[in-house]
Parts: C-alpha cells; structure tokens; sequence
C-alpha cells in the first residue's frame, strides 16, 4: 500500500518514522523542497519540487495511487491541495484551503470563536489596517493596558507575531513595517499565564487526542523573539505547573467544538489534525491560536509516545471511523531540543555542514 507524505522537516521526519513502524505493508513516498537526509532512506521515492508547482504535485501523486496523503507544512494546506487532491478521489490528512483558515487567517478565527459563542476565549482584539490612525492606535494600546501583540493575519512561520510591553513607538515601527507587505493586522492583548498544546486527530465526526505537550518558541529565555519553536516537553500524566486538569480537559472540548464548527461547514467535514495553542490564565483557557496541522516539534514528541499504528489512525480520518479504534499513547516524560543554525530565526545560515561535536553549549 503506496502513502504520500507532503514535507520534509522534523515533523514529517517523525511521521515518516511512525509510518514506517506499521505493521501493514507500507511503501511511502515524499515530495518536498530540499532533501533531509535522514528521511530519504526510509521512503521508495521523492520528488524534490523546489518551487511548488501544484501540476507537478498532482502528477507525481497520481502515479503512485497511494491510499492516501498526509500533508505536514500548513503551506501547501493554504495552496489548497487538499481541495485539489479531493478533485483527483484521494484522500487527503489536511483540511481544504477555506478549513485551513483556522490557522492560515487570525481574524477568520477569532471571528468564528465570535460567531458561534466561543468569543469569550480569545484575547481582546483589533483589526488594524493603513487606515488606522497614529493616535487610534494610541488609543488602543492605552485600552490594552499597553501589554500587547501583534500578529500578520496570515502564515508567519511562528517568526511575525511580536510581544510589546510599554514600547509604543517600537510598535508603531513595527506596524508601519508590516503594514507595508500586509493588508491589514491583529492587534491583540497579552496574555499573561502558562501554555499548553492540544493536538487532535479529526475525522470530521470523531476526535481522537494526544497528550498534551508544551511548546517554547521563545530563542531563550527572557528573550520576546519568537521562533517557530525551540523544543517541547510532554510531562507524564500532562501535569503541568500552572495548568490544572480543568483547563486541559477545556483544551480538549474547544478542539471538539471548533472542529464540530468546522465540519458543518463543507459537507467533507474537517478531517486531519486539530493543533489548539491554549493559555492558562487567572481567567480561565485563552486560545492563542489553531492550526490546520501537527506542530514541529510537538509531533515529534506525540508520535514517540503512540503505541498504536498510525497508519490505522491516519486511514481512520479518511473513512471517519476514528469511534472505531483505539489509540494508545504512552504515559510518561518527553523532552525535545531542537539545535538552530546560527542567524535563526531572521537569517538561518543553509546549506552548510554543521559538526555537532563543534558546539560548545
Ligand atoms: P502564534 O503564532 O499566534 O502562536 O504566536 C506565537 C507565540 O507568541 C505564542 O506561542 C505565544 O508564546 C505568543 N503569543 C501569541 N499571542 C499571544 C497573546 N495574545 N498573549 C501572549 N502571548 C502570545
Ligand atoms: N511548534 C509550533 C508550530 O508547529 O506551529
């Protein structure tokens, strides 16, 4: 039985990886934009599509007529080929590019929260555009007590989003310099607490969770600079300093709502991974943000501790019957480090050889 795996970075590693320990007769194949080393030996092919081209895709897959596709970088979500490959009758583990738009647009999220009365855990928010004037965004920064964000609404790889704590005219910088490539942003308030990730696997009708996981993506401690993640650590029961029990069976009842919400709205449903980045706060589960996807690294860490067959899993989600199986994850402690080229996350250094045994700390 032929599968696709769309990508090639630690999370597809760590999917390809998974895959590769069922018990079924799988051949998979990759198609991404450079080649990991780590996960070329384990596939029958690849093909290196540097700069996406959606027929080239297309072609490739059809000719291996796999039993379905799973699609890791949200980027090929919002280039709608899960629409694409629904066309050709192939499943696909990833929603449609409108579903997708729970990660991939920050307002058609919030908004959707708004809509079908879940507003009350997003932060405050604005939507700030050219129009908006100097002393406007004054105003809101005075009414967000001066502790807040802002975030492109649009795919930012994790590195757009940026924290501010009284520094007004550093903001107003900030928003003039994305406003220049960005129609419009979130202006958002901060939220102070603990984070926690709830990774699901939907199928449309049925959730299935992972444990939860902690991300950090800050580039150190006490730094503001967000990256796309540094590491993540899953703590054996999901006893989490400063997150109680409530608020991660919350977690899990939002990502059961939002993917019901969803679903009622293409007959498909939502069917793929249901990512909720949650804060904890003295009131109550915020949500951060959803994505469309697993995370990077934190599919790492869920796939090591899966007992199960996840190809049963993924092929659960394309015949939604994911009521129908068990899935099992193993209870304990997890810790994944990610070590970053120099220069991450503005201007990662590339194609140069790293020797590990050259790194002091
Ligand atoms: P996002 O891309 O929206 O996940 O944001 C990246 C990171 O920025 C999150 O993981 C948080 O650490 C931080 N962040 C985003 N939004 C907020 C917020 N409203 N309050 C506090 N921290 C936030
Ligand atoms: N670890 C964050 C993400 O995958 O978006």
């Amino acid at each position: 039985m032929n599968i696709v795996v769309i990508g090639n970075g630690g999370r597809e590693n760590a999917i390809i990886k998974s895959l590769s320990k069922s018990s079924k007769n799988l051949e998979i194949y990759g198609l991404g934009d450079y080649l990991n080393p780590d996960i070329i030996p384990i596939l029958r092919g690849f093909r290196l599509l540097d700069n996406f081209n959606m027929e080239e895709a297309i072609s490739f897959i059809k000719k291996i007529n796999p039993r379905f596709v799973i699609v890791g970088p949200e980027k090929y979500l919002d280039l709608g080929i899960a629409d694409r490959l629904r066309k050709e009758r192939i499943s696909c583990i990833g929603p449609s590019k409108f579903l997708a738009k729970i990660e991939t647009s920050k307002l058609f999220c919030r908004n959707l929260l708004q809509e079908n009365n879940l507003g009350d855990i997003s932060p405050r928010f604005f939507h700030i555009d050219r129009e908006t004037t100097i002393s406007t965004l004054y105003q809101l920064f005075d009414s967000l007590n001066n502790n807040f964000v802002v975030k492109p609404d649009g795919l930012t790889g994790g590195k757009g989003v940026r924290i501010f704590h009284n520094q007004r005219k550093d903001a107003i910088d900030y928003i003039q310099e994305l406003l220049k490539d960005n129609s419009f942003l979130v202006l958002e308030e901060y939220l102070e607490g603990e984070e926690f990730i709830q990774l699901s696997f939907c199928d449309g009708k049925n959730i299935v969770h992972c444990p939860v996981v902690k991300d950090f993506k800050k580039i150190s401690k006490n730094s503001e600079v967000n990256t796309g993640s540094m590491g993540c650590i899953v703590q054996k029961n999901q006893n989490y300093k400063n997150v109680s029990q409530k608020d991660i069976k919350e977690g899990k009842d939002y990502n059961k709502r939002v993917m019901e919400i969803l679903s009622k709205m293409e007959s498909y449903g939502y069917r793929g991974i249901l990512y909720g980045s949650y804060m904890s706060t003295p009131r109550g589960v915020k949500l951060i943000e959803f994505n469309a996807r697993f995370g990077d690294p934190e599919a790492i860490m869920v796939l090591d501790l899966l007992q199960s067959d996840l190809f049963t899993i993924m092929d659960a989600i394309t015949t939604q019957s994911l009521n129908l199986i068990s899935v099992e994850f193993l209870n304990t402690y997890g810790l994944c480090k990610y070590l970053v080229p120099e220069g991450y996350p503005e201007k990662p250094m590339k194609n140069e050889i790293i020797n590990l045994k050259n790194l002091s700390s």
